[in-house]
């Protein structure tokens, strides 16, 4: 379910579309899109937030330190983050694209992530296996959802211990109330979706991350799409976004 721990091989499978970022919201529905790319184009998924829950489960010094910032719904210092988010993007896989979740949450996480870029991906080929991510700015892509709908959609939200699969009981049901249709497992609520947490999680977000939009627009990167719709509608626009940059790159 996580992607830090092991080295993962380039999937055969793996298309060319050069890093993907998706901007939103909590409950915009970032998650659940990059799954769908990931299955389609064969890259892996980057999720800051899963990444840091992994540290947490795992007990890590950096999960000591994210558990009770993250259980407030507030944002692990950016020092912190640079560190989990280099050595994931460092792994050899991501090296025909990515998609990035949660990643960057602050114009300073986003100014970090352009020079990462273009000092160790874009330019510094020499010391990793052959990649094809050189001029392949990444493709912007921000998730637009009516507040209201974003409440309905993190209190809804549950996911299976288990396997990962998530569900959400207004939305998405599972067959047998609160237990995962494959694997019968109870299903959970992450903890930072219980109602006293979420509001703060919003108003964090209007805060802290929205300016990230502003600087990926000022510079012309940002495609906004409407996300309040359903899933099938979202995705095939994505797509559609992530085929017409990576249109000749193989
Ligand atoms: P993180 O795990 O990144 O959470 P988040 O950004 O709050 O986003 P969510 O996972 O809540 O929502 P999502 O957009 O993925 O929606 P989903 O697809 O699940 O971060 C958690 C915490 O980690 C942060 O608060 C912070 O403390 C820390 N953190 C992480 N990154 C950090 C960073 N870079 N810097 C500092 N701190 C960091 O969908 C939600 C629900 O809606 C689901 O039930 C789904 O089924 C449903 N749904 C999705 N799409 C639709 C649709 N089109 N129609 C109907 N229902 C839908």
């Amino acid at each position: 379910m996580v992607n830090e721990s092991a080295e993962q091989p380039v999937k055969d499978t793996a298309r060319n579309i050069g890093p993907v970022i998706l901007l939103g919201p909590p409950g915009a529905g970032k998650g659940t899109q990059s799954k769908r790319i990931v299955d389609h184009y064969g890259v892996p998924w980057i999720s800051t937030g899963e990444l840091l829950r992994d540290h947490v489960a795992r007990g890590t010094a950096l999960g000591l330190e994210a558990k009770a910032i993250m259980a407030r719904g507030e944002l692990v210092p950016d020092g912190l983050m640079y560190g989990i988010v280099a050595s994931r993007l460092r792994e050899v896989d991501c090296h025909n694209g990515f998609v990035l979740d949660g990643f960057p949450r602050t114009p300073a996480q986003a100014g970090w992530l352009d020079a990462f870029l273009a000092k160790e991906v874009f330019e510094n080929k020499a010391d990793h296996t052959p990649g094809n991510l050189q001029n392949s700015p990444p493709i912007v892509i921000q998730l637009l959802v009516d507040y209201n709908q974003l409440l309905l959609r993190i209190a809804g939200r549950r996911s299976c211990p288990t396997c990962g699969r998530t569900y959400n009981i207004h939305t998405q049901p599972p067959r047998v109330d609160e237990l995962c249709d494959v694997e019968g497992a109870r299903l959970l609520t992450r903890e930072d979706d219980r109602e006293e947490v979420i509001s703060e999680r919003l108003a964090i977000y209007e805060r802290q991350t929205k300016p990230v939009a502003d600087y990926y627009r000022s510079q012309n990167r940002l495609i906004a799409i409407d996300a309040d719709r359903p899933m099938e509608a979202v995705t095939a626009q994505i797509f559609s976004v992530i085929d017409g940059n990576s249109r000749g790159k193989g």
